[in-house]
């Protein structure tokens, strides 16, 4: 019978042999982040894709994640291992309903989270992800911000930057949203000595508690470099998994049972396999004019993210 190891071993070499890019989001299991070329937050994967010098790329993730290294690198074959993986907040808004917003607020520049559909990226001016978005919206050269998809997000940014006007727009992450005050009281009487980390993708109520805001890596990162010993987790559960398994002299606990994402856990270590041997995953195909219309906004976020 074929351990995981053995498996994360074929994968290894496959890849190798094969010259093939494995790109993970945090979000992944850890027997996915183990054998990827690397593992990041949204950003510091879309800045790997671009520099990544092989042909073949594939993203264990989400559709608008392998969209995105699609646009930025459109000659590499890309692949996102498993199709159906999704992010239901990148499919709540379309590019038609935002060309409509955008002729009420002609004068804002519309600034999209990168969980953002590839056709929507093609009528917005920057993209931003968790990590990126205070630094690039204090940069861009107009005071009137029409943030999309998300209001959490675009609240928080909102408030780190209160000297420009933001229009926000009721989307969100059905994952992160369902996360309530009363979930954060009760974790924190449960440990009343862990510090509170959490994603900007929480409801402002929520992000009001913490002790910490910022994106999966940013989270990581704080928790890693922190000299306290107890953290409560608040985002999806298998970030406080990784940080146990790097930092085993702490503890973390997730914030809420509810922070599962079902898209990002929808791809196993075997679709990988499967993916890297040509019997599963899905190829990217976008047409010339949309990579061509969406990296504008993606360039803009490089740029502005420097
Ligand atoms: P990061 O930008 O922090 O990687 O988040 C992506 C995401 O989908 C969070 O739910
Ligand atoms: Fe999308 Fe939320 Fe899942 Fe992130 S956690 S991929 S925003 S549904």
């Amino acid at each position: 019978m074929r351990t995981v190891r053995d498996i994360q071993d074929e994968i290894v070499r496959l890849r190798k042999e094969k010259d093939v890019c494995v790109l993970a989001h945090s979000y992944q299991a850890r027997e996915i982040i183990e054998c990827a070329d690397f593992a990041g937050d949204s950003y510091q994967l879309s800045v790997m894709a671009e520099k990544a010098p092989q042909n073949t790329v594939i993203m264990c993730g989400v559709r608008f994640m392998a969209e995105t290294v699609k646009i930025l690198s459109p000659n590499k074959t890309v692949y996102l291992a498993n199709p159906v993986a999704g992010c239901p907040m990148a499919e709540q808004m379309d590019r038609e309903f935002i060309e409509g917003v955008k002729k009420m607020y002609p004068d804002y520049t519309v600034v999209a989270y990168i969980n953002t559909t590839a056709d929507l990226k093609t009528v917005c001016d920057v993209c931003v992800t968790s990590s990126s978005a205070v630094k690039i919206v204090k940069k861009i050269d107009n005071d009137n911000i029409l943030f999309i998809p998300d209001c959490n997000l675009g609240d928080y940014v909102a408030k780190q930057v209160p000297e420009k006007n933001f229009k926000l727009l009721q989307g969100g992450c059905p994952i992160h949203v369902a996360v309530t005050v009363k979930d954060v009281n009760k974790a924190k009487e449960a440990h009343p000595n862990a510090l509170l980390l959490v994603h900007p993708e929480c409801v402002p109520a929520v992000v009001a508690m913490a002790d910490y805001v910022g994106s999966t890596s940013g989270i990581m990162q704080y928790a890693m470099e922190s000299d306290h010993k107890e953290f409560l987790i608040g985002t999806e559960m298998s970030i406080a998994e990784h940080l146990q398994y790097n930092c085993p002299d702490k503890k973390f606990y997730a914030l809420s049972r509810k922070l599962v994402c079902p898209n990002m856990k929808s791809t196993t270590l075997i679709d990988l396999y499967n993916c890297l041997i040509g019997d599963g995953g899905e190829e990217i195909m976008l047409d010339p004019q949309t990579i061509k219309d969406a990296k504008r906004c993606i360039d803009e976020m490089i740029r502005l993210g420097e």
